[in-house]
């Protein structure tokens, strides 16, 4: 009789081994998709091939790999950094539907990315691939934060369609033509810049913190009625324009060195910062700003014009600057204004050979140094919440050693 209940209990205590010895050896297999990962070798990849989910930080650099993929991977509590691997020519994540951060920077040769399955990422980074020709996301990316396509070879980017972003930068991609973003109706900082001279559209956007166009062929935003901070229209290839719904600019509104021969912001009544209007030499009537009626800063206009009206004008906190190289503009025109500009300096000027800009010099050199998509492009990424919640894992593998270890001392006692 208590043989056989020795017996049994070394039966169920051999269960209990094995069981823990089980859950033990997933709990390793799980916590390998976890934590902070730098790949060194090709072979430090095979681990992760069975990760459906990855808590944590993977980074994967200076690798000598042609192809990337993730076959399992659904779900990515973390970041995943791509650069500097020079031969990769193939990134692939075919099941993944949500991540934090994504960042695939450097690669030279990389010509395919896929994510046929992504709908959620915090923030989205595509920097400096020349060879990537297009980037699609068929299930639609419908929620993201930051995205950012620069210096790469794309022709397309579809499936971006998200209603509310935080930024979105897509930049000096030369091959790019057209973007229309459908859905897109509110954002933090929309830049868009250097791409191929090509059409943007985005017919339901209402509102913007910071509005960069640069170097585009047609713009349109039909629906963009007010924007936080600043707007910079420049060098752009289109003969007019308009944003016939704008009616509030909080930062400065800047219009540089486009071929425009005209503008309109027909519901413009205040502007935060100032109004910098400068080299656009096509430009002979400026009449773009009927409504306008303050304007905080200051305003500056320089050109070839000959006729500048601004016929709602109240209220220039600060100064005003009218400068134009040709001679039929009538500065006598401009004397109601004295009463309006409230700032120390009041020049008008006409027929000067090179009229120079007053107050816009420093904001245009601010403007220009920013406008090179790679200039915030330093490789550095810092680790989320990812790394910090992947440690709860670590807790439930010692509990699951500690059964184990009282299991297998209880049956050394038994035999
Ligand atoms: C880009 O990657 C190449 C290797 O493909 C490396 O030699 C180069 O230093 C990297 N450039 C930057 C700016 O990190
Ligand atoms: C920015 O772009 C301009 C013209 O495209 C170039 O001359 C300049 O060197 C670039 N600056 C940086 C920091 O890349
Ligand atoms: C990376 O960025 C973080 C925060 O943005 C900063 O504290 C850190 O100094 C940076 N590291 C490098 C090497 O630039």
């Amino acid at each position: 009789m208590l043989k056989n209940t020795v017996e049994l209990s070394k039966c169920i205590l051999l269960f209990l081994f094995l069981s823990a010895l089980f859950i033990s050896t997933n709990a390793q297999k799980h916590l390998s998709c976890a934590g902070s990962l730098q790949i060194r070798k090709p072979h430090d990849l095979e681990a992760l091939q069975s990760c459906t989910t990855y808590r944590g930080v993977i980074s994967i650099s200076s690798l000598a790999i042609t192809n990337l993929a993730f076959p399992n991977l659904r779900n990515l509590d973390g970041i995943i950094s791509i650069n500097n691997n020079e031969n990769l020519r193939y990134l692939s994540f075919p099941r993944l539907k949500s991540a934090i951060r994504i960042y695939v920077v450097n690669q030279t040769l990389l010509n395919t990315v896929e994510f046929p399955s992504i709908q959620k990422v915090v923030s989205l980074t595509f920097r400096k691939l020349p060879l990537l020709t297009s980037l699609n996301f068929p299930a639609r990316l419908s929620e993201i934060e930051s995205f950012e396509a620069t210096d790469t070879g794309i022709t397309n980017l579809n499936g971006l369609d998200v209603r509310s972003a935080k930024d979105l930068k897509i930049a000096e991609n030369r091959n790019l033509l057209n973007l229309r973003l459908q859905n897109l109706r509110d954002a933090g900082e929309f830049f868009f810049s250097g791409n191929g001279n090509g059409r943007i559209e985005v017919p339901n956007l209402v509102s913007l913190r910071d509005l960069t166009i640069r170097n585009v062929g047609f713009a349109d935003l039909p629906k963009l009625e007010t924007v936080s901070n600043d707007v910079v229209i420049n060098e752009n290839s289109f003969s007019s324009f308009t944003i016939p719904k704008l009616c509030s600019i909080s930062g400065t509104l800047t219009v540089h060195s486009n071929a425009l021969e005209s503008f309109c912001f027909p519901e413009l009544q205040n502007v935060g910062g100032a109004i910098l209007v400068s080299s656009n030499l096509n430009l002979n009537v400026i009449s773009g700003f009927p409504k306008l009626r303050q304007v905080n800063e200051a305003i500056d206009i320089t050109g070839s014009f000959s006729e500048l009206k601004l016929p709602g004008l109240q209220e220039v906190r600060g100064g005003l600057n009218v400068i134009s190289s040709s001679k039929k503009f009538w500065c006598k025109k401009l004397d109601p204004l004295k009463d309006v500009v409230k700032g120390e300096i009041f020049v008008c000027k006409s027929g000067v050979k090179d009229p120079k800009a007053l107050f816009a010099e420093k904001k245009k050199t601010e403007i220009m140094t920013s406008n090179n998509g790679t200039v915030n492009g330093n490789n550095n990424i810092s680790a989320t919440n990812a790394e910090k919640t992947s440690n709860a894992d670590g807790v439930s593998v010692r509990f699951e050693s500690l059964i184990l270890g009282f299991v297998a001392v209880s049956m050394m006692f038994l035999s």
